[in-house]
């Protein structure tokens, strides 16, 4: 059995860690501290959809997860008084094509994907009356493809040196740390392009008549769910502890990370 972890209350791993990727996670109290200095006397801040995040090094979530959940409230409540059919499931959506979050830690990005969405989906599930998880994905099953995919979208691996530099300094910039220059050998240049969020590259790609291939690899990955089989995970991995065990119980485990 898998060592089991709570991600919410673990503020570093080891001292090699510390040490290579200086990872140090921010306590919620001084995360709560920094998203009211920004958002201080500004109304209608955490639901105006012009206003995007970027976390250049998101770690595990500490700061990400509290924006996605400030912003979550802000827009279900804009939703409502707009009168937007399924408000929850509108500001699931807004909420996560409004933040960028990058890491150069595959098992940070991991763990960051996994709490968002394990947020995401509780809240929506705990909103909707569809009687079950599997009728709920059933019923939406398009919304849930483009979820997956999203979060998959809107945070990925990435170096923060090179990805924010143009072409011509970014291995110069990778080179600035051991692990940014170790990334970029393995991986190269990979721009920041905070002008393509997953609904447009959707978008221009339909313009094209075309389906991106995570979309279809979501659906599928649902279609072996639902079946109550878990093929396909490794594109998903985010959702291992958290939709194969509705494969048993039919409820979102709402605690606890493995
Ligand atoms: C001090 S922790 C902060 C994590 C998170 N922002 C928080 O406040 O809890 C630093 C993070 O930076 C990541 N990191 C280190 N070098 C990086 C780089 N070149 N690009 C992106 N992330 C990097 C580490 O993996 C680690 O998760």
């Amino acid at each position: 059995m898998e060592k089991t972890i709570n991600l919410d209350n673990m503020l570093h791993r080891s001292k090699e860690r510390i040490k290579n990727l200086g990872e140090v996670f921010t306590p919620e109290k001084y995360v709560d501290e920094m998203l009211g200095i920004i958002s201080e006397g500004k109304k209608q801040f955490w639901c105006n959809e012009d206003i995007s995040f970027f976390e250049p090094s998101c770690g595990h979530g500490n700061i990400v997860l509290p924006i996605i959940k400030k912003r979550y409230d802000a827009f279900l409540v804009k939703g409502k008084k707009l009168k937007i059919n399924n408000p929850e499931m509108y500001a699931a959506a807004n909420s996560l094509n409004t933040i960028w979050a990058i890491d150069i830690d595959t098992e940070n990005v991991r763990h960051c994907r996994e709490r968002v969405f394990r947020f995401l989906l509780t809240e929506i599930v705990n909103t909707r009356k569809d009687g079950c998880v599997h009728k709920l994905i059933e019923n939406n099953f398009d919304y849930f493809s483009h979820l997956l995919c999203s979060v998959k979208w809107q945070i990925h691996e990435n170096d923060a040196l090179s990805s924010l530099a143009n072409e011509k300094i970014a291995y110069k910039e990778s080179q600035k740390t051991k692990m940014g220059s170790d990334w970029y050998r393995v991986n190269d240049h990979s721009p920041m392009e905070f002008d393509c969020s997953w609904v447009d590259y959707f978008r221009e790609c339909d313009k094209d008549n075309l389906v991106p291939i995570d979309f279809e690899r979501a659906q599928q990955f649902l279609v072996n769910i639902l079946e109550g089989y878990s093929k396909g995970q490794s594109n998903f991995a985010f959702t291992k502890n958290i939709l194969f065990p509705i494969e048993r119980n039919n409820k979102l485990p709402l605690r606890g990370i493995a």
